[in-house]
């Protein structure tokens, strides 16, 4: 079996991505987010491969990636004020407007929903394809995060390779994501605007050009919630411990003969400890950035628990903590 095409992003393989993706092909591309695995929108059998690729439920809906943010008005029959004022403040950006869907948007990306997510990345990898895309004719990219349902978002083209193989034709590699943590989700179908997801845009600053926190109730239906089958990510069953006890509880588990494997952040690795520790970055950005590599490697360690140090109870770390719920819950709509 020939392996997945891992091509660094050079203008000639940007530009051979763009005909790909027009003739129905899917491509994976680096966002500053995530990775994500593209197809043309506007075509649904190609985005069907996309969920056939990723063992994904058909119904999931997908967002649609655009080069520039005027494009919107292609894919949405109405951008409220407050979305309206979020896409000037944030786009191109980790940031996703979920809008009334335009009449000719397919169920394929929808799930069959009456909104569509919107999406303008800011990584000048996947500018520049949506460019070249859109001076094929192309009007946008349909992308989820581009791991195998039910793994956590990959953040370098290896990690697509290891979660997707030969399912991706060609991956565009633009080294790792910066952000590393999937794009901010803010609904507009509802009275109020409604955080679907936090994310690489800070509440904080989504709140200030709202002038307000989005307010409303999530009342998306039960398929974006963790009621679905049992996978998760990572594999290993991991769990959430406070850094005082940290360091104790990791002698404890392995004088037990528990092979377990730790994500640290201030907690500093006890001499008598030999199994896989990674200490994180300790502010949140960065660790962010980091967090989606290091649960891949410690995951692959093939301890019998993941430790993860629990982090600060503190706006600044609601994405973040986000995550690290789902990861020690195995409840994850980010398994997506
Ligand atoms: O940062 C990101 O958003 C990355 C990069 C590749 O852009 N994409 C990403 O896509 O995380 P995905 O599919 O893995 O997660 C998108 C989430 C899913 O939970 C999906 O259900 C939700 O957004 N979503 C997309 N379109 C939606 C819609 N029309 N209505 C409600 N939720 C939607
Ligand atoms: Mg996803």
């Amino acid at each position: 079996m020939s392996g997945p095409r891992i091509v660094a992003a050079t203008p000639a393989a940007v530009a051979e991505a763009a005909r790909a993706l027009r003739a129905g092909d899917l491509v994976a591309f680096p966002t500053e987010t995530v990775y994500g695995l593209g197809a043309d929108a506007d075509d649904p059998r190609a985005v069907a491969r996309i969920f056939a690729a990723k063992r994904r439920p058909a119904d999931h809906p997908v967002i649609v990636h655009l080069a520039e943010p005027e494009d919107v008005g292609a894919w949405a029959r109405e951008v409220p004020p407050g979305a309206a004022a979020l896409a000037r403040a944030f786009w191109p950006g980790p940031l996703t407007l979920i809008l009334p869907r335009a009449a000719h948007v397919s169920d394929a990306v929808t799930g069959g929903q009456d909104a569509v997510g919107l999406r303008v990345p800011s990584h000048p990898v996947a500018r520049a394809l949506l460019r070249a895309f859109a001076a094929l004719g192309g009007r946008g990219v349909a992308a989820p995060s581009a791991n195998r349902f039910g793994h956590v978002s990959p953040t370098t083209a290896r990690h697509v390779a290891d979660d997707l193989g030969d399912a991706v034709g060609t991956i565009l590699d633009g080294g790792p994501c910066d952000v590393g943590i999937e794009s901010t989700i803010v609904a507009f179908t509802a009275a109020l605007p409604t955080l679907l997801r936090p994310g690489g845009v800070a509440l904080r600053d989504i709140a200030r050009v709202l002038g307000g926190e989005p307010s409303g109730r999530d009342v998306r239906a039960p398929r974006a919630s963790g009621s679905l089958a049992s996978h998760y990510a990572p594999r290993t069953p991991a769990l959430l411990v406070a850094p005082g006890v940290l360091g104790a509880e990791v002698l404890q588990l392995a004088e037990r003969d528990e092979r377990v494997a730790v994500l640290a952040r201030t907690v500093a690795q006890p001499a008598a400890f030999d199994g896989a520790w990674h200490a994180a970055p300790r502010a949140p950005e960065a660790y962010a950035r980091d967090l989606y590599a290091a649960l891949r490697a410690l995951d692959a360690a093939d301890a019998d628990a993941i430790l993860i140090e629990d982090v600060p109870d503190d706006p600044a770390w609601l994405a973040v903590r986000d995550r690290l719920t789902r990861a020690t819950h195995g409840v994850d709509d980010d398994r997506d």
